[in-house]
């Protein structure tokens, strides 16, 4: 029959488009549509050319014709791309989509570590009484740590604390004392600090002996100190530590850097005093202290006939353990979250 007369096969390829559309379910088929009708050898060029073959007073009418296929085509792929881009988005959000109406996973609240809470109370009792916090090294010269403090180098003292040394010279702090000689070799007056942090001792390791644990310690330097605002400072800490009921006990005690020398005890909250495995007779001994010694003194210029110090230590962990019930050390630093969660 030979090729169809143009008017009858551009009626024909506007049905094939409408179909074509409709068929294209996603945006690479009707990329392929897009092609087959408006590319470079699509089938709308190819009908433009058959206008030649066309008597010329057809050509016009032909022409306008295809010109609107073209058209209708463009605007009939746009419309399709927008509704299938549409769906594609849809589709994607409603496979990525959360439900917002589920119940979420709970987030337990934390909880301040023994430690912290008692160093963050010890903190709060003498920052309430004029005391400011100052921060020493760990790793600290053997002079800081022990010379001087009075306790020089081939003296027994330095028996009462088994020392990790790092280099000649060189140990981890033994005690947060070496705070205080920092201080004192400003030399200033007053003075009127607390410090506290990680000490560290060779020790066996065992459930009630750790190589590493907590300080605090305090010194008041001024004109005028006495023993009396020694006792009274401690009694007032003790009350607000532990509790105006318990009943404290000074007690003679011996540390090279103060003289005289205190320790302080309060009565044991387990057996109130009579005496149980918890505590010693009735007694449990919560800080060492003293007048600071004239040799600590003169090591760093000052007059001992002129200014006075009271200083005094205690470490946090026993406190914390006392405080949180807790009968091994060990357990504060084994960062147990099943165990520190019931304390
Ligand atoms: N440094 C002592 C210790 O580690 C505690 C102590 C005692 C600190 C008397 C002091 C003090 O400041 O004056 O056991």
């Amino acid at each position: 029959m030979g090729t169809p007369h143009p008017v009858g096969a551009m009626e024909e390829l506007r049905r094939e488009l409408d179909g074509d559309l409709a068929g294209a379910g996603d945006l690479k088929s009707l990329d392929e549509v897009r092609i087959k009708y408006l590319g470079k050898k699509g089938l709308i060029k190819e009908l433009l050319g058959r206008i030649k073959d066309l008597p010329a007073e057809d050509r016009p009418a032909f022409a306008a014709g295809a010109n609107a296929l073209r058209d209708a085509a463009e605007a009939g792929i746009e419309r399709r791309r927008a509704a299938l881009a549409l769906r594609e988005k849809e589709a994607s959000f409603r496979a990525t989509a959360v439900d917002v109406t589920l119940p979420g996973d709970r987030v337990p609240p934390g909880s301040l570590h023994p430690l912290t809470s008692t160093e963050r109370v010890l903190l709060e009792v003498m920052q309430s009484l004029g005391f400011r916090a100052v921060y020493g090294p760990e790793v600290e010269t053997e002079y800081y740590n022990f010379e001087a403090l009075n306790i020089p180098r081939h003296h027994p003292a330095r028996d009462m604390q088994d020392t990790f040394y790092l280099a000649e010279g060189v140990v981890l702090r033994t005690h947060t004392t070496s705070v205080q000689a920092r201080v004192l070799a400003r030399r200033e007056t007053p003075v009127k600090v607390v410090s506290l942090g990680r000490v560290y001792r060779n020790e066996t390791v065992d459930p009630q002996h750790v190589a590493m644990f907590h300080q605090f310690e305090g010194i008041w330097v001024d004109q005028g100190l006495t023993f009396a605002h020694l006792k009274g400072l401690l009694a007032y800490l003790a009350r607000r530590l532990y509790g105006a009921e318990r009943r404290l006990r000074f007690k003679p005690k011996y540390y090279p850097y103060t003289e005289p020398s205190v320790g302080l005890d309060v009565s044991c909250s387990v057996c109130d005093g009579t005496g149980c495995p918890a505590c010693s007779a009735g007694w449990v001994t919560v800080l060492g202290a003293g007048m600071v010694h004239r040799n600590v003194f003169r090591e760093f210029g000052y007059d001992p006939e002129r200014v006075q110090g009271i200083a005094f230590g205690l470490g946090t962990s026993r406190m914390a353990a006392q405080r949180f019930g807790i009968d091994r050390l060990r357990v504060l630093y084994d960062n147990d979250l099943r165990v520190l969660a019931q304390l």
